[in-house]
């Protein structure tokens, strides 16, 4: 589950109040919303971005999880994973049989890095050395990552993007377990062990801020009626993101002791994020946004920099908050080669104290709640109504600004960053997309110029991907896939654009 995914049921939970709140929001909102609609199809750029205004070895690539995308789910000794749905997921764009035909495409994009995962289960189906290896899965990747070299494209890897072995989750507990950090370990070493000859950029763990909220936190939404404090759920999302935190330090310190040096790579971790802007200008509001970019970004980002967790965070959450060991951290500080940030949209952020009304997405213990629209009814950036999402890259400008500030000026890299297409008329021409994906660019260039240490962009997604929760509702791809013809992959205007670009 992405965040964006999040959002979508966010924005659905909101344009319902909004629809209640009366009609004068509403006709506002109309008027706005041919007002872009007419924009987004004569699309006027404001500026172009430019590919020489970004360093020369500056990677721009595109990016895809291996759940999404490779189907053969069954197939090749990949063991069952958490993900147990995977008949959705199955058959998929099929890039386990057709990845020779996909790497073409990303070298047809003009792309030189490509950001993918592994999937655990394909490598050990039961999570654990004593299981065993699968020697197909791991020839699978051998051969992808093979493919990506010979055609000039860098891989960017990353270990753990949500799906893990489903027997970890039956017999341990999956990340509520301790236990489970060694397993992650060894996953991780063979990996090294494996790959590490070619593959020079790794990241332990995808957006774990997401899952501790999403699954844990929030159970799906299924929130109990006692104050969070004293249910199960309000402990359990910081006990799961710890234990992430733990796995992602266990394999940075191994990768640092015994491969860095001789393979000269890199490891960090992806999160996450976005910007909170506040509701009003009453302190309160002032306050609740500061409190949410800890409790967001800094729920993660400190403990890998600092070695603790940010101290509004150890105020308000108390004794369900756990404690790193002095051992653990010695081990997790400064354990991150590099930040990647996934960022879509952002929020305004309004005093909370009542759990009952903090949204889906949200950290109760925060209390503060993330808000479309603030108290004058303004929202951040415009309607994209065909991405079906507020467009706002002045927000990811703040969030990197304020790694920066905050965090010792990290090496970043923009892990995940796109908006989905519906409703077009001609899925392939998807012109909102490129105005998204150049006004970001515009806001990376200038946070570059005051000095952010951002060093790659990768859009999401290379394919059409399966979304978690969403699963086809929108297309996400530079490369439309064909359900009904044969799993075709087209490229889309953006897609056009992006190759335009890189060339430039
Ligand atoms: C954690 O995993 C261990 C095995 O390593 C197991 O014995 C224990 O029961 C698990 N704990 C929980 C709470 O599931
Ligand atoms: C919390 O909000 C709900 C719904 O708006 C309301 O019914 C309830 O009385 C509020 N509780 C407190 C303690 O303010
Ligand atoms: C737009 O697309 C969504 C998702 O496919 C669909 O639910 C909705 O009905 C469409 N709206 C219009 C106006 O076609």
């Amino acid at each position: 589950m992405d965040l964006r995914l999040i959002f979508l049921e966010l924005e659905i939970k909101m344009f319902s109040s909004l629809r209640i709140s009366g009609t004068i929001l509403a006709t506002v909102s109309i008027v706005f919303l041919s007002n872009l609609l007419a924009e987004a199809q004569d699309v006027r750029f404001p500026s172009f971005p430019k590919r020489s205004s970004f360093p020369s070895d500056f990677f721009f690539g595109a990016g895809s999880s291996a759940l999404q995308i490779e189907g053969a789910a069954h197939e090749g000794g990949r063991g069952p994973n958490v993900f147990l749905d995977v008949d959705k997921f199955s058959t998929q764009i099929e890039h386990y049989k057709r990845y020779k035909e996909d790497v073409q495409h990303l070298k047809k994009l003009g792309i030189n890095s490509y950001r993918m995962s592994i999937s655990w289960s394909r490598i050990m189906p039961d999570g654990t050395l004593k299981g065993g290896i699968n020697q197909e899965g791991v020839d699978f990747y051998n051969h992808l990552i093979d493919e990506l070299l010979a055609n000039g494209i860098t891989p960017f890897v990353t270990i753990l993007h949500f799906d893990f072995p489903l027997a970890l989750q039956q017999n341990l507990g999956g990340f509520l377990n301790h236990s489970i950090v060694k397993h992650y370990k060894d996953y991780s070493e063979l990996l090294f062990k494996t790959y590490g000859d070619r593959v020079k950029h790794w990241s332990t763990i995808n957006e774990v801020e997401v899952t501790a909220l999403f699954n844990y936190m929030h159970s799906f939404d299924k929130v109990p009626a006692e104050p969070c404090q004293i249910t199960r759920e309000c402990k359990q999302a910081y006990v799961v993101l710890h234990n992430y935190l733990l796995a992602h330090a266990a394999a940075t310190h191994l990768y640092k002791k015994k491969f860095q040096a001789a393979q000269r790579g890199e490891i960090g971790l992806v999160l996450s994020s976005q910007s909170f802007v506040p509701y009003s200008s009453k302190p309160e509001d002032v306050a609740a946004s500061k409190r949410s970019m800890d409790f967001y970004l800094g729920w993660v980002v400190e403990p890998v920099v600092r070695g603790h967790y940010p101290k509004i965070m150890r105020k308000l959450v108390g004794d369900r908050l756990p404690r790193f060991t002095k051992k653990q951290r010695k081990m997790i500080k400064g354990s991150a080669d590099f930040i990647g940030i996934n960022y879509y949209a952002s929020h305004f952020s309004k005093y909370e104290p009542n759990k009952t009304n903090i949204n889906l997405a949200d950290n109760y213990d925060s209390l503060a709640s993330s808000q479309e629209f603030n108290a004058e009814g303004k929202t951040l950036g415009y309607l994209d109504k065909f991405g079906g999402a507020y467009v706002y890259p002045e927000g990811l400008y703040d969030v990197l600004l304020h790694l920066k500030r905050k965090y010792k000026n990290p090496k970043i890299y923009i892990t995940e960053n796109g908006i989905g297409s519906m409703n077009l008329t001609n899925p392939l021409i998807d012109n909102h997309r490129i105005q998204y994906i150049a006004a970001h660019l515009n806001y990376i260039k200038a946070a570059i110029d005051k000095g952010v240490n951002v060093n790659g962009y990768f859009i999401w997604a290379a394919f059409d991907t399966f979304e978690f929760q969403a699963g086809y509702l929108k297309r996400w791809g530079l490369y439309h896939i064909d359900f009904k013809g044969n799993l075709k992959r087209q490229p889309t205007a953006a897609a056009e654009w992006y190759k335009n670009f890189l060339r430039s």
